[in-house]
C-alpha cells in the first residue's frame, strides 16, 4: 500500500511511541514538512492519537481499532496481496473493487472500509454495514473457465472460517457461503464476476464480518466468542486465510478444499428446501454434502439432486441451524 498517509502512520508505529521530528519524517519519506503535517491531521481524523511538541516532533499514542488500510495492510502476511486501498467509509467495497478490476487492477488488490453506506448482499439484498465490522473486497483472476467459478464462494467461506478459527472463533458454514456462529449469521460473502465465453476476466469476492456487534438482531459477531478481538486483526486473519484457501483451490480445484468444507458444514443430514433467486423452489430433501464442483447434494423422493445455486432454508424452521 503506497499512500503517503499510510507511510506516515507506519513510520510513527515503527517508532514505538518515541518522537520523530517533522524534518526526519519529511526527509525519510521524500515529502515536505507541510505534507507531513497534513498527513498527521488526516490520521488524527481517522482516530489516531498523535501528540506533537515543537522542537521534538510527533509521536503515536494510540491507533484506532478500524478496518482501514493503515491498520490492516501492516498485519497482512500473504504474498497474494499486492495492494490495499480504501478508507473509513465507502458505498460498497465490491463496487469499488469491480471498478478497479475493470480498470486493470491485478490479482491480490484489496479494497476495505470501516463502514459502507450501500453494502450489498446476495440476491440483491442490503448488507447493513455500520462501524465495527470488516468490509473487504478482493480482486482475483483465477486461471479457470467460467464454468469452473461456482465453488469460488465456498472456497472464500472456508478461508473466512479458517481465519476466524485462528482467532478462537469457531464458526460453521451454511451452503453455499453463509458463516454462522451458534446458528446465527456472523459473516456473508458476495462473489461477482466478469467473463468472456471461455475465460474469466476477474472475480471480486466481497466479505462482510460483524466484529464489534451484530448488524441485525438475529445475527452474531466475533466478539460474542472472542470479546477482545480487534477489527484489524480479524480483517487480516480472514484475508490471509482466504488467500491460503484460494491458492489450494487454484492448484487442486474444489476437490482439494472439499473435506474442509464438509467438516465446517452445518446442514448435513438436515431436511432442507432450496429456492432460486426468483423464489422458486428448486429442491427439497435431506442435505448430504457437496460434490467436487461445490454443488449441494440433496436426496429426496426421486433420488439425489446436485444443486449449483440457491438459498437454503431448513424445512423445520423451529430447529436451530447448527450446534456450533
Ligand atoms: C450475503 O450474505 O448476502 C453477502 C454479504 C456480503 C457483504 C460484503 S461487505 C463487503 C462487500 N461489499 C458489499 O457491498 N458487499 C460485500
Amino acid at each position: 500500500m503506497a499512500t503517503r498517509r499510510a507511510d506516515v502512520a507506519s513510520a510513527l508505529r515503527g517508532a514505538s511511541g518515541r518522537a520523530l521530528s517533522g524534518e526526519a519524517l519529511a526527509r525519510d519519506l521524500g515529502i515536505s514538512r507541510t505534507a507531513v503535517a497534513k498527513h498527521v491531521a488526516s490520521l488524527r481524523s481517522l482516530g489516531y492519537a498523535i501528540e506533537a511538541a515543537p522542537g521534538v516532533g510527533y509521536w503515536l499514542v494510540s491507533a484506532p481499532d478500524a478496518c482501514i488500510p493503515e491498520e490492516v495492510w501492516p498485519r497482512l502476511g500473504d504474498l497474494l496481496w499486492v495492494e490495499c486501498t480504501g478508507g473509513p467509509q465507502t458505498r460498497s467495497t465490491n463496487d469499488d473493487a469491480k471498478r478497479l478490476a475493470q480498470a486493470g487492477a491485478g490479482e491480490g488488490t484489496i479494497v476495505i472500509a470501516g463502514r459502507q453506506s450501500g453494502g450489498r448482499g446476495r440476491f440483491g439484498r442490503t448488507w447493513a454495514s455500520p462501524e465495527g465490522g470488516v468490509y473487504a473486497s478482493v480482486v482475483l483472476r483465477p486461471p479457470l473457465a467460467p464454468s469452473e467459478l461456482a465453488p469460488v464462494a465456498l472456497v472464500v467461506a472456508v478461508g473466512v472460517a479458517r481465519g476466524l478459527a485462528g482467532l478462537g472463533c469457531e464458526v460453521g458454514l451454511k451452503w453455499p457461503n453463509d458463516v454462522l456462529l451458534g446458528g446465527r449469521k456472523l459473516a456473508g460473502i458476495l462473489v461477482e464476476t466478469a467473463a468472456e465465453v471461455d475465460c474469466v476476466e476477474w472475480v471480486v469476492a466481497g466479505i462482510g464480518v460483524n466484529v464489534a456487534g451484530a448488524a441485525y438482531a438475529d445475527g452474531a459477531c466475533v466478539r460474542d466468542a472472542v470479546p477482545e478481538a480487534a477489527i484489524a486483526d480479524v480483517a487480516a486473519a480472514v484475508l490471509d486465510a482466504v488467500a491460503g484457501a484460494y491458492r489450494v483451490f487454484c492448484s487442486g480445484g474444489f476437490a482439494a478444499v472439499r473435506e474442509e468444507y464438509l467438516a465446517l458444514g452445518t446442514l448435513w443430514g438436515r431436511q432442507v428446501l432450496v429456492h432460486d433467486s426468483l423464489g422458486r423452489r428448486v429442491a427439497d430433501g435431506v442435505a448430504q454434502g457437496v460434490d467436487d464442483a461445490g454443488a449441494l447434494l440433496i436426496s429426496g423422493d426421486s433420488g439425489t439432486l446436485a444443486v449449483m445455486a440457491g438459498e437454503v432454508t431448513l424445512a423445520d424452521t423451529h430447529e436451530p441451524l447448527t450446534e456450533r
